[in-house]
Protein backbone atom coordinates (compact mmCIF):
# COMPACT_ATOMS: atom_id res chain seq x y z
CA UNK A 1 0.00 0.00 0.00
CA UNK A 2 0.91 3.44 -0.80
CA UNK A 3 0.93 6.48 1.61
CA UNK A 4 2.21 9.70 1.87
CA UNK A 5 6.15 8.96 2.45
CA UNK A 6 6.74 12.30 3.31
CA UNK A 7 4.77 13.04 6.15
CA UNK A 8 5.93 12.81 9.69
CA UNK A 9 2.29 11.46 10.85
CA UNK A 10 1.01 8.74 8.02
CA UNK A 11 -1.86 7.17 9.65
CA UNK A 12 -4.63 7.86 11.90
CA UNK A 13 -6.53 5.80 13.56
CA UNK A 14 -10.72 6.85 14.54
CA UNK A 15 -12.00 5.30 17.57
CA UNK A 16 -15.86 4.85 16.75
CA UNK A 17 -16.87 2.08 18.57
CA UNK A 18 -18.16 3.87 21.95
CA UNK A 19 -22.04 3.71 22.41
CA UNK A 20 -23.01 6.83 22.35
CA UNK A 21 -25.18 6.57 25.32
CA UNK A 22 -25.09 10.85 25.84
CA UNK A 23 -27.00 11.16 22.74
CA UNK A 24 -29.38 8.64 22.93
CA UNK A 25 -31.91 7.85 21.24
CA UNK A 26 -30.51 9.61 18.21
CA UNK A 27 -27.60 7.20 18.62
CA UNK A 28 -29.99 3.79 18.72
CA UNK A 29 -29.22 2.59 15.49
CA UNK A 30 -26.94 5.37 14.08
CA UNK A 31 -23.31 5.62 14.93
CA UNK A 32 -22.85 9.21 16.76
CA UNK A 33 -20.06 9.65 14.17
CA UNK A 34 -22.54 10.38 11.67
CA UNK A 35 -24.54 13.08 13.14
CA UNK A 36 -23.86 16.15 10.44
CA UNK A 37 -22.98 19.46 11.61
CA UNK A 38 -24.68 21.71 9.10
CA UNK A 39 -24.25 19.27 5.82
CA UNK A 40 -21.42 16.69 6.91
CA UNK A 41 -21.21 13.92 9.43
CA UNK A 42 -18.55 14.26 12.40
CA UNK A 43 -15.94 11.63 10.97
CA UNK A 44 -16.37 13.71 7.96
CA UNK A 45 -14.87 16.63 9.76
CA UNK A 46 -12.13 14.20 11.85
CA UNK A 47 -10.74 12.72 8.45
CA UNK A 48 -10.77 16.09 6.53
CA UNK A 49 -8.57 17.17 9.25
CA UNK A 50 -6.48 14.23 9.58
CA UNK A 51 -5.82 14.44 5.86
CA UNK A 52 -4.67 18.51 5.61
CA UNK A 53 -2.40 17.13 8.45
CA UNK A 54 -0.65 14.35 5.30
CA UNK A 55 -2.31 11.70 7.22
CA UNK A 56 -3.10 9.14 3.94
CA UNK A 57 -4.38 6.24 5.86
CA UNK A 58 -7.17 6.10 7.98
CA UNK A 59 -7.84 3.56 10.35
CA UNK A 60 -11.51 3.25 11.69
CA UNK A 61 -11.92 1.05 14.88
CA UNK A 62 -15.58 0.03 14.41
CA UNK A 63 -18.14 -1.88 16.26
CA UNK A 64 -21.81 -3.21 15.44
CA UNK A 65 -24.11 -0.36 14.06
CA UNK A 66 -21.39 1.23 12.94
CA UNK A 67 -22.15 -0.03 8.82
CA UNK A 68 -22.76 3.86 7.90
CA UNK A 69 -19.50 5.19 8.14
CA UNK A 70 -17.71 2.33 5.74
CA UNK A 71 -20.43 3.30 3.60
CA UNK A 72 -19.92 6.89 3.56
CA UNK A 73 -16.76 6.31 2.48
CA UNK A 74 -16.92 4.29 -0.19
CA UNK A 75 -18.34 4.32 -3.57
CA UNK A 76 -21.69 5.08 -3.53
CA UNK A 77 -22.10 3.52 -7.30
CA UNK A 78 -26.00 4.22 -8.08
CA UNK A 79 -26.06 7.60 -6.85
CA UNK A 80 -22.90 8.69 -9.21
CA UNK A 81 -24.69 6.99 -12.08
CA UNK A 82 -27.55 8.96 -11.19
CA UNK A 83 -25.99 12.79 -10.68
CA UNK A 84 -23.86 11.78 -13.74
CA UNK A 85 -26.94 10.89 -16.09
CA UNK A 86 -28.60 13.78 -14.62
CA UNK A 87 -25.65 15.89 -15.48
CA UNK A 88 -25.15 17.14 -12.05
CA UNK A 89 -21.83 17.42 -11.94
CA UNK A 90 -21.05 19.57 -8.35
CA UNK A 91 -22.70 17.58 -6.64
CA UNK A 92 -20.69 14.71 -8.52
CA UNK A 93 -17.83 15.52 -7.81
CA UNK A 94 -18.70 17.00 -4.21
CA UNK A 95 -19.60 13.22 -3.25
CA UNK A 96 -16.27 11.64 -5.24
CA UNK A 97 -13.58 14.82 -3.32
CA UNK A 98 -14.72 12.00 -0.02
CA UNK A 99 -12.45 9.53 -1.46
CA UNK A 100 -9.05 11.30 -2.92
CA UNK A 101 -7.04 8.80 -5.32
CA UNK A 102 -4.54 8.30 -2.46
CA UNK A 103 -6.07 8.03 0.59
CA UNK A 104 -6.81 4.62 1.91
CA UNK A 105 -8.80 2.86 4.42
CA UNK A 106 -8.60 0.08 7.10
CA UNK A 107 -11.35 -1.28 9.17
CA UNK A 108 -11.24 -2.90 12.40
CA UNK A 109 -13.99 -4.10 14.85
CA UNK A 110 -13.49 -3.59 19.00
CA UNK A 111 -15.53 -6.96 19.68
CA UNK A 112 -16.70 -5.00 22.80
CA UNK A 113 -16.75 -1.43 24.32
CA UNK A 114 -14.06 -2.20 27.06
CA UNK A 115 -12.98 1.70 26.38
CA UNK A 116 -10.48 4.22 24.23
CA UNK A 117 -7.35 2.26 25.25
CA UNK A 118 -8.63 -0.77 24.21
CA UNK A 119 -10.09 0.72 20.89
CA UNK A 120 -6.79 2.08 20.01
CA UNK A 121 -4.92 -1.18 20.71
CA UNK A 122 -7.23 -2.72 18.66
CA UNK A 123 -5.66 -0.99 15.67
CA UNK A 124 -1.92 -1.95 16.56
CA UNK A 125 -1.26 -4.81 13.47
CA UNK A 126 -2.54 -2.12 11.08
CA UNK A 127 -0.43 1.38 12.36
CA UNK A 128 2.92 -1.11 13.00
CA UNK A 129 6.08 0.14 14.73
CA UNK A 130 5.37 3.84 13.78
CA UNK A 131 3.90 7.11 15.54
CA UNK A 132 0.39 7.57 14.71
CA UNK A 133 -2.72 10.30 15.13
CA UNK A 134 -6.05 9.07 17.35
CA UNK A 135 -8.95 11.74 16.08
CA UNK A 136 -11.98 11.35 18.33
CA UNK A 137 -14.70 12.35 15.63
CA UNK A 138 -17.19 13.49 18.58
CA UNK A 139 -14.67 16.05 19.48
CA UNK A 140 -14.85 18.71 16.23
CA UNK A 141 -12.06 21.19 16.30
CA UNK A 142 -11.61 24.26 14.19
CA UNK A 143 -8.62 26.05 13.83
CA UNK A 144 -8.24 29.65 13.90
CA UNK A 145 -9.54 31.69 11.01
CA UNK A 146 -7.04 31.33 8.83
CA UNK A 147 -4.53 29.34 10.25
CA UNK A 148 -3.52 25.45 10.41
CA UNK A 149 -6.15 23.04 11.16
CA UNK A 150 -5.56 21.35 15.33
CA UNK A 151 -3.90 18.08 14.13
CA UNK A 152 -1.73 20.23 11.52
CA UNK A 153 -0.47 22.18 14.72
CA UNK A 154 -0.04 18.59 16.66
CA UNK A 155 2.38 17.00 13.56
CA UNK A 156 4.52 20.77 13.42
CA UNK A 157 4.77 19.97 16.85
CA UNK A 158 5.55 16.38 16.91
CA UNK A 159 8.09 17.34 14.47
CA UNK A 160 10.13 19.33 16.31
CA UNK A 161 9.90 17.17 19.67
CA UNK A 162 9.87 13.44 18.32
CA UNK A 163 7.85 12.22 21.08
CA UNK A 164 4.07 11.70 21.91
CA UNK A 165 1.85 14.92 21.88
CA UNK A 166 -1.39 15.71 23.54
CA UNK A 167 -3.99 18.42 22.39
CA UNK A 168 -4.91 20.09 25.50
CA UNK A 169 -7.08 23.18 26.51
CA UNK A 170 -7.79 24.47 29.70
CA UNK A 171 -10.73 24.07 31.26
CA UNK A 172 -12.97 25.62 34.32
CA UNK A 173 -12.69 24.04 37.56
CA UNK A 174 -15.91 22.24 37.75
CA UNK A 175 -15.29 20.51 34.60
CA UNK A 176 -12.06 18.24 35.05
CA UNK A 177 -13.78 15.39 36.34
CA UNK A 178 -14.73 15.01 32.41
CA UNK A 179 -11.66 15.00 30.92
CA UNK A 180 -7.79 13.33 31.36
CA UNK A 181 -6.12 16.26 33.15
CA UNK A 182 -1.99 17.00 32.45
CA UNK A 183 0.19 18.87 34.80
CA UNK A 184 3.79 19.71 33.65
CA UNK A 185 6.54 22.13 33.03
CA UNK A 186 6.32 24.98 29.98
CA UNK A 187 8.98 24.71 27.17
CA UNK A 188 7.69 27.43 25.47
CA UNK A 189 3.77 29.35 25.16
CA UNK A 190 2.25 26.01 23.64
CA UNK A 191 4.40 23.05 24.49
CA UNK A 192 4.26 21.70 27.95
CA UNK A 193 6.78 18.85 28.74
CA UNK A 194 3.72 16.66 30.74
CA UNK A 195 5.01 15.60 34.55
CA UNK A 196 1.25 14.00 35.22
CA UNK A 197 -1.65 12.86 33.42
CA UNK A 198 -5.27 11.25 35.42
CA UNK A 199 -8.40 10.10 33.91
CA UNK A 200 -11.52 12.33 35.29
CA UNK A 201 -10.16 13.32 38.80
CA UNK A 202 -12.09 15.01 41.39
CA UNK A 203 -11.60 18.74 41.33
CA UNK A 204 -9.43 18.32 44.86
CA UNK A 205 -7.14 15.70 42.89
CA UNK A 206 -6.51 17.56 40.13
CA UNK A 207 -3.37 18.50 39.07
CA UNK A 208 -4.34 21.42 37.09
CA UNK A 209 -7.36 22.15 35.27
CA UNK A 210 -5.16 21.41 31.52
CA UNK A 211 -7.62 19.08 29.76
CA UNK A 212 -6.41 16.74 27.03
CA UNK A 213 -8.99 16.81 24.09
CA UNK A 214 -9.48 14.46 21.01
CA UNK A 215 -6.11 14.50 19.45
CA UNK A 216 -3.17 12.72 19.90
CA UNK A 217 0.27 11.83 18.01
CA UNK A 218 1.29 8.82 19.66
CA UNK A 219 4.53 6.64 19.27
CA UNK A 220 4.05 3.01 19.18
CA UNK A 221 5.41 2.07 22.49
CA UNK A 222 2.48 3.13 23.84
CA UNK A 223 0.55 -0.59 22.95
CA UNK A 224 2.24 -2.67 25.10
CA UNK A 225 1.77 -0.11 27.61
CA UNK A 226 -2.03 -0.39 27.13
CA UNK A 227 -1.88 -4.03 26.95
CA UNK A 228 -0.05 -4.57 30.17
CA UNK A 229 -2.34 -2.07 32.32
CA UNK A 230 -5.30 -3.26 34.91
CA UNK A 231 -8.43 -1.45 33.98
CA UNK A 232 -8.97 1.91 35.19
CA UNK A 233 -11.29 4.76 35.75
CA UNK A 234 -15.22 3.24 35.02
CA UNK A 235 -13.87 -0.58 35.01
CA UNK A 236 -12.20 0.45 31.22
CA UNK A 237 -9.21 0.32 29.66
CA UNK A 238 -8.25 4.18 29.59
CA UNK A 239 -6.07 5.03 26.89
CA UNK A 240 -5.13 7.89 29.68
CA UNK A 241 -3.61 5.39 31.72
CA UNK A 242 -1.41 3.68 28.94
CA UNK A 243 -0.11 7.32 28.31
CA UNK A 244 0.82 7.74 32.45
CA UNK A 245 2.83 4.36 31.61
CA UNK A 246 4.35 5.41 28.55
CA UNK A 247 5.92 8.88 30.51
CA UNK A 248 7.89 6.19 32.61
CA UNK A 249 10.19 5.85 29.53
CA UNK A 250 9.32 7.90 27.07
CA UNK A 251 9.36 12.27 26.46
CA UNK A 252 5.32 12.80 26.22
CA UNK A 253 4.15 16.74 25.29
CA UNK A 254 0.69 18.52 25.29
CA UNK A 255 0.34 21.41 23.08
CA UNK A 256 -2.11 24.20 24.12
CA UNK A 257 -3.82 24.22 20.27
CA UNK A 258 -4.80 27.64 18.84
CA UNK A 259 -8.21 26.92 17.37
CA UNK A 260 -11.94 25.50 18.87
CA UNK A 261 -13.58 22.55 20.10
CA UNK A 262 -16.96 21.66 20.41
CA UNK A 263 -17.90 18.32 22.44
CA UNK A 264 -20.05 16.77 19.89
CA UNK A 265 -20.78 13.96 22.02
CA UNK A 266 -22.83 16.29 24.14
CA UNK A 267 -26.51 18.10 23.56
CA UNK A 268 -24.58 21.16 24.30
CA UNK A 269 -21.44 21.22 21.91
CA UNK A 270 -23.12 19.56 19.10
CA UNK A 271 -25.94 22.86 19.15
CA UNK A 272 -23.06 25.27 19.47
CA UNK A 273 -20.71 23.67 16.48
CA UNK A 274 -24.01 23.53 14.71
CA UNK A 275 -25.00 26.86 15.03
CA UNK A 276 -21.42 28.91 14.68
CA UNK A 277 -20.84 26.78 11.62
CA UNK A 278 -23.93 27.29 10.29
CA UNK A 279 -23.02 31.04 10.70
CA UNK A 280 -19.60 30.57 8.72
CA UNK A 281 -20.82 28.40 6.44
CA UNK A 282 -20.58 29.73 2.85
CA UNK A 283 -24.23 28.79 0.98
CA UNK A 284 -26.19 29.10 3.64
CA UNK A 285 -24.28 31.58 6.58
CA UNK A 286 -25.49 34.76 5.29
CA UNK A 287 -29.59 33.54 5.65
CA UNK A 288 -29.30 31.32 8.95
CA UNK A 289 -27.32 34.83 10.46
CA UNK A 290 -30.53 36.72 9.20
CA UNK A 291 -32.91 34.20 10.62
CA UNK A 292 -31.30 34.45 14.36
CA UNK A 293 -31.33 37.71 14.09
CA UNK A 294 -35.22 37.52 13.66
CA UNK A 295 -35.97 35.48 16.61
CA UNK A 296 -36.57 37.04 19.86
CA UNK A 297 -34.65 35.82 22.20
P1 LIG B 1 -16.87 8.48 24.82
O1 LIG B 1 -16.37 8.60 26.20
O2 LIG B 1 -17.44 9.70 24.17
O3 LIG B 1 -17.90 7.27 24.82
O4 LIG B 1 -15.70 7.91 23.94
P2 LIG B 1 -19.12 6.93 23.88
O5 LIG B 1 -19.51 5.57 24.29
O6 LIG B 1 -18.86 7.08 22.44
O7 LIG B 1 -20.23 8.01 24.25
P3 LIG B 1 -21.15 8.16 25.54
O8 LIG B 1 -20.24 8.71 26.62
O9 LIG B 1 -21.73 6.81 25.86
O10 LIG B 1 -22.19 9.13 25.10
C1 LIG B 1 -14.74 8.73 23.34
C2 LIG B 1 -14.39 8.15 21.98
O11 LIG B 1 -13.83 6.85 22.11
C3 LIG B 1 -14.55 5.92 21.34
C4 LIG B 1 -15.90 6.55 21.10
O12 LIG B 1 -16.47 6.07 19.89
C5 LIG B 1 -15.58 8.02 21.07
O13 LIG B 1 -15.14 8.44 19.78
N1 LIG B 1 -14.62 4.65 22.09
C6 LIG B 1 -14.90 4.66 23.41
C7 LIG B 1 -14.39 3.46 21.43
O14 LIG B 1 -14.15 3.41 20.20
N2 LIG B 1 -14.45 2.29 22.16
C8 LIG B 1 -14.72 2.28 23.48
O15 LIG B 1 -14.73 1.18 24.08
C9 LIG B 1 -14.96 3.50 24.12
Amino acid sequence: MSTNKTAAIRKAVFPVAGLGTRFLPATKAQPKEMMPVVDKPLIQYAVEEAYAAGVRHMIFVTGRNKRAIEDHFDTAYELETELEAAGKDQLLSLVRSLQPDDMHLSYVRQPRSLGLGHAVLCAEHLVGGEPFAVLLADDLMVGPPGGAPVLTQMVQAFERCRASVLAVQEVPQDQVRRYGIVAGDRVDARLIKVRDIVEKPSVEAAPSRMAVAGRYILTPGVFEQIRNQPRGVGGEIQLTDGIARLMQSEAVYALQYEGKRYDCGSKDGFLQATVELALAHPEVGAGFRSYIRSLEL
